[in-house]
């Protein structure tokens, strides 16, 4: 079948089409309906089957005669380990792992937060949850006690499974501080906390409250896998939203387990067998898809990876890694290679290592700038693929699709819609646009299997933020558009969310951090143009009157409060006074033209604002500070 086909059928017979792709795996009970409304009228997929998603991943493999076949590589280059789990081994720890769980009294339905760093035990524990029909949240390892306590406040969890430490280049950092801190500043109180000691840092355990993983594990029996509901959650993970709360996206457990086998062979090429490596991290949608459940699911090897594309130990690292585990196909953010293109412009380091394995270089995240491309595509014989995808869909929406002849490569596109996705740009009025027009990129309803079907106990957010300014279409929250050829162009965010060295952040929380200020009055915290980093936070200063500051001093302090409650990622590093702020006559920050125009971008002063004046004003104290004209 052609790509053409393939698609065509995906949108003309959506039910028809993940009829086909749902026998692909191993139900407990074939879902009776494919595609059917709720009671809310909202599209629900394979109501009524069961299946277990951790039994899927490894359990049907062990049975299948694959048992001594490697499922996960751990390589981490921080603690100079390599180690190899095949899927019985994998099955056999995860099912002690579950039992553990059951053990300190967590049943079907039951949130447990992860909050580890690159371990296999991080995705023992996502498995050990899947295979008991707990739904796991992951918090990612950089964000700071006040982040994992709106999510454990959100989740709501019986248990918290952590790490002393992760490590970060050669720095250890101590995890139990900051999840004491969260259990602090937490309205809701969690029973039981389970931490993995690493010979890094030591563990402090609370009586009565902690138990050491190692113990906790060996004395536990292992389970097997519960059989649940397709439409049951799998987990639900937080991604960054326009206003200060984080959205709880949930997984259900059908549609997941359909789209993610069928994403692996037919956008990255890879089948049972198959190296398959995504560079990311647990507590990010790419480390649940492609880490964890694609891979595992579709029966490949994938790749746990404790490093960074430089520095651990230099900027061959990845090339060392596809080597060494005969890569087939790579996934990882347009960040880590600028980085690595910044060490190693020439990509010396490459030639040390035979790296014919790699077919396909997959990269998401953040936009593919052109010369990154031009850069890989000069370096790699492998294609260099942008595709395009989000927190909510949990696989990509657009992609030149390894499982059919690939198309011609266009710099700066993700190429064509997948299969399942009628995508479509319209204008503020919800009219589609003609080619070539920027507009806002939408996604006619039913959104395909395995894309997010609620906002964790807010599903009056899920419809607002997602489904009422286009009726009937998806709001992806990126502008772009579609050239003559169906290309889709993604061109950044239409809200207030930025995109920081492939991590999402909203700009609204930081806002929030800042304006907590005693001396700040009102505050904008924009997303500004980072040649390494795709994007860093800018915020912008109003003080509060008669207040005295040193503009030095208060930035400090500012940076420092972000890092303490975002986290050091989040990469807040300036923040300027200004006298005023360009608003609308109604009171609204025009922040996209004040991107625009610290960018260097040319911009259209909007007619409703207040005091045009201002700009200027801003450009020039912004020139002073070496950001504008940087
Ligand atoms: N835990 C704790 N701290 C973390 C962290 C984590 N998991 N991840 C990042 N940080 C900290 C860093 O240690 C650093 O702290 P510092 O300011 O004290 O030095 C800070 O956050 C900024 O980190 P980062 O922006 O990542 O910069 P860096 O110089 O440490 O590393 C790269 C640069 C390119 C190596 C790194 O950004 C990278 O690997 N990027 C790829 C990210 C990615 O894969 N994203 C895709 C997600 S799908
Ligand atoms: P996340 O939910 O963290 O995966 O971030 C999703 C956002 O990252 C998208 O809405 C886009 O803004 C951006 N993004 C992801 N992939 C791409 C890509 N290939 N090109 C441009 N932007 C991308």
């Amino acid at each position: 079948m052609s790509y053409r086909v393939a698609y065509e059928r995906s949108i003309a017979d959506p039910a028809g089409f993940w009829t086909e792709q749902a026998r692909a795996i191993d139900w407990i009970e074939f879902p009776p309906t494919t595609l059917d409304r709720d009671s809310r009228g909202d599209y629900r997929w394979f109501r009524g089957g069961k299946l277990n998603t951790c039994a899927l991943a490894l359990d049907r493999h062990v049975d299948s005669g694959r048992s001594d076949d490697v499922a996960l590589i751990y390589d981490s280059p921080v603690t100079r380990t390599v180690s190899r789990f095949t899927f019985r081994e994998l099955r056999d720890r995860v099912a002690k792992v579950a039992g553990g769980l059951v053990e300190l009294g967590v049943q079907k339905g039951d949130r447990v937060v992860i909050y580890m760093p690159m371990v296999p035990e991080a995705a023992i524990a996502m498995l050990a949850c899947a295979r008991i029909g707990a739904v796991h949240s992951v918090v990612f390892g950089g964000f700071a006690a006040r982040e994992l306590a709106i999510r454990i406040d959100d989740a709501a969890p019986k248990v918290v499974l952590s790490a002393t430490c992760g490590i970060e280049f050669s720095n250890v950092v101590a995890y139990q501080p900051l999840l004491e801190e969260a259990l602090r500043l937490s309205r809701h109180s969690v029973n039981h906390c389970v931490i993995l000691e690493r010979p890094q840092c030591r563990a402090v355990l609370r009586e009565g409250r902690d138990l050491d993983w190692v113990t906790w594990e060996t004395a536990s029996s292992a389970v097997d896998p519960v059989p649940v509901d397709a439409n049951d959650p799998l987990y639900v993970l937080y991604t960054s939203g326009t206003t200060g709360k984080p959205k709880g996206v949930v997984r259900d457990n059908g549609g997941h387990a359909v789209a993610l086998n069928y994403s692996m062979k037919a956008i990255y090429g890879v089948d049972a067998g198959d190296v398959f490596w995504a560079a990311s991290d647990v507590g990010w949608v790419v480390g649940h898809s492609y880490i964890v459940y694609g891979p595992l699911i579709r029966g490949c090897t994938s790749i746990l990876y404790e490093g960074k594309p430089v520095r651990t130990p230099d900027a061959g690292a990845f090339w060392r890694v596809i080597a060494e585990h005969r890569v087939k196909t790579f996934f990882v953010a347009p960040t880590a290679f600028r980085a690595i293109k910044k060490e190693d412009p020439e990509a010396r380091l490459k030639s040390n290592y035979d790296v014919s394995c790699l077919k396909y270089l997959f990269v998401a995240g953040e936009r593919l700038d052109p010369p990154t491309y031009h850069w890989l595509d000069q370096i790699l014989d492998a294609p260099v693929i942008d595709h395009w995808w989000q927190t909510e869909t949990g696989w990509p929406i657009c992609a030149n699709m390894a499982g059919f002849p690939l198309h011609a490569i266009k710099p700066g596109s993700p190429t064509l819609p997948v299969p399942g996705y009628a995508l479509a740009v319209v204008d503020d009025d919800g009219k589609p646009v003609d080619a070539n027009v920027e507009g806002n990129i939408v996604i006619a309803a039913p959104l395909p299997p395995g894309t997010f079907p609620t906002i964790w106990g807010d599903h009056d957010r899920f419809v607002e933020a997602y489904w009422s300014r286009f009726p009937g279409y998806y709001l992806t929250g990126d502008g772009g558009y579609v050239d003559d050829d169906g290309y889709l162009y993604v061109m950044g965010r239409i809200d207030d969310v930025i995109n920081v060295a492939g991590h999402r952040l909203s700009t609204g929380e930081m806002e929030e951090i800042v304006a907590s200020h005693p001396a700040v009055a009102e505050c904008a915290v924009v997303g500004i143009e980072d040649a390494d980093k795709g994007q860093v936070p800018l915020g912008l200063l109003l003080l509060k009157d008669g207040v005295n500051v040193e503009p030095a001093a208060l930035e400090k302090e500012l940076v420092q409060m972000v890092r303490q409650s975002v986290g050091a990622f989040a990469n807040f590093k300036r923040a300027v006074v200004v006298k005023r702020l360009p608003k609308t006559r109604s009171g609204k920050i025009l922040r996209q033209v004040l991107r625009k125009m610290i960018d260097g971008n040319t911009y259209s002063v909007p007619s409703t604002i207040d005091d045009p004046a201002i700009l200027p004003e801003i450009e020039a104290t912004l020139r002073d500070c070496g950001i504008v004209g940087r």
